[in-house]
């Protein structure tokens, strides 16, 4: 049984990748300027952007969902306590916004498919990209360092494009955003845990400190990521609870569409036409 399993996923895998391979060949790369050049190029070689305001500005990006983040911080602390925690949950116990109201999740789309990312992105991934939604949620400051805030890499593609937002103002005790950039990753040679977690120690002997990026920032700054290309993982929150926003990207031919799955479905109908194209669709 175990191998009838694994000989079907390598099938599948092996279609999908071929599947993949034709579409890019037929892949026309959209046109950048000199700021969608300078970003793609940084995500080419690092596999991570730091952003800034400005940047949005340069890109003519509208934001306006920027301006709800403290009702987004609000909603998380109503949902936070509304919610049973069950503590004896193997598990990372967060908060995921459940409930996002319809004005701020239509700024949230209006901003993620703006047509500067769309071009950047899609010329990274040498594919049309589907949009699966946001990820907007509080992490606790539990003492849990399991999970994402090992340091591991995502396993849905080769390629896939992260945007993270910080609601709050993330420091160095906060729960920051660490990676190592993707020129420095060595990834074959790093001992993994039968979940593809890698202990501190171990990052510890192959990189050095000035080689671990940490995203430290607030509501001004974002990163642009590839997770699937660099180590990276959540600092364990130690001061302060992480209210973050994850704006998630794929190719539209993933090679495991079961962890690409649209994040909001329940807003999924409400979009339209050419927007709509770009959306994971639901099953
Ligand atoms: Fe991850």
């Amino acid at each position: 049984m175990k191998y009838l399993r694994a000989i079907n996923y390598i099938i599948k895998y092996s279609f999908l990748l071929f599947l993949k391979n034709i579409f890019k060949i037929f892949f026309k790369s959209h046109n950048l300027n000199k700021k969608e050049l300078f970003i793609l190029d940084e995500l080419e070689k690092n596999g991570y952007y730091f952003g800034t305001n400005e940047d949005l500005n340069d890109l003519k990006i509208k934001s306006d969902w920027k301006q709800e983040s403290e009702e987004l911080c609000k909603l998380l602390d109503i949902q936070h306590k509304n919610q049973k925690i069950d503590q004896n949950k193997k598990g990372s116990i967060n908060i995921m916004l459940n409930e996002i109201p319809d004005n701020i999740i239509t700024q949230l789309y209006t901003f993620a498919l703006n047509e500067s990312f769309i071009k950047i992105i899609e010329n990274y991934l040498n594919l049309k990209l589907l949009f699966r939604g946001v990820a907007i949620k509080k992490d606790l400051i539990d003492g849990r360092e399991i999970e994402t805030r090992k340091w591991h890499i995502d396993g849905e593609d080769n390629r896939i494009i992260k945007i993270i937002f910080y609601l709050n103002s993330v420091d160095k005790n906060g729960g920051p955003f660490t990676c190592i950039p993707k020129k420095k990753f060595l990834n074959q040679k790093i001992r993994k845990d039968k979940n593809g977690r890698i202990e501190n120690e171990t990052i510890k002997e192959y990189f050095k400190d000035n080689e671990i990026i940490k995203f430290i920032g607030d509501i001004k700054n974002f990163i642009i990521v590839d997770t699937c290309s660099v180590l990276h993982k959540g600092e364990l929150p130690i001061t302060n609870n992480r209210y973050i926003t994850f704006f998630c990207y794929n190719s539209i031919i993933p090679t495991q569409p079961e962890y690409c799955k649209n994040l909001n479905p329940s807003f999924y109908n409400k979009f339209k036409g050419k927007f709509k194209r770009k959306i994971t669709p639901i099953a």
